[in-house]
């Protein structure tokens, strides 16, 4: 394998878009067969397939940001009209969101950390996929990951975990590059 001057820039320089900052236009179907078949090209002990994906996009963005909302608001009353917006707004205004799941199975050698690491991958080579496209990308958790309510509205099933909401679109700014890991103090050789 030759050196890709361009994946290593990319790899180097590699920024999320938060949320609020992606905008139309979105994949389009190719696209996302596309950004699907990379992000579930993953390291994948045993080929499991751990993993579930759920695309949300359209109408479906704002109708699940309303069911959170209301689930939001009754887990807690108090919460104010501006704190709903908040919830109604949570797969908004990014064109297209993907859910990824955990779906850990039995099996003699591959423990579940290491399906719940592959579903991690997962995540991140969406985000991959969708750079690779020309767009950017988001992976978020939020409460609505870990509220079985919410979770479960949103489509997992007993025994499934959301591990990420890629959200997707076209970027409206660009962060700054941030800090690099500090190796030094992150890194060492093991000796005898
Ligand atoms: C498992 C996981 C969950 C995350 N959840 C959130 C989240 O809920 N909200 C958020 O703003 N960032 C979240 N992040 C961080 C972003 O994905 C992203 O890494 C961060 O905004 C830094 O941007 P960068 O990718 O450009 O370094 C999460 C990251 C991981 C790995």
């Amino acid at each position: 394998m030759s050196k890709n001057v361009e994946l290593i820039k990319y790899l180097t320089t590699r920024r999320s878009v938060p949320l609020p900052f992606l905008e139309e236009p979105g994949p389009g179907k190719e696209d996302l067969d596309l950004i699907l078949s990379i992000g579930t090209r993953v390291p994948d002990h045993a080929k499991l397939c751990p993993w579930r994906l759920i695309v949300i996009k359209g109408d479906a963005r704002g109708q699940a940001g309303e069911k959170l909302a209301q689930i939001a608001k009754a887990h807690n009353p108090e919460l104010s009209e501006k704190e709903l917006e908040v919830e109604r707004m949570q797969f908004l205004p990014a064109p297209l969101t993907i859910g990824v799941l955990s779906v850990p199975v039995e099996h003699e050698k591959v423990v579940e950390l290491e399906q719940v690491l592959s579903a991690g991958n997962v995540a991140l080579n969406l985000v991959h996929g969708a750079n690779a496209l020309g767009f950017a990308a988001h992976w978020v958790t939020r409460w609505f990951a870990y509220d079985p309510e919410a979770s479960t509205m949103l489509g997992a099933k007993g025994g499934e975990q959301f591990v990420a909401f890629v959200h997707i679109g076209t970027p409206k700014m660009r962060l700054e590059d941030k800090p690099k890991a500090d190796l030094n103090k992150l890194v060492s050789n093991w000796e005898a």
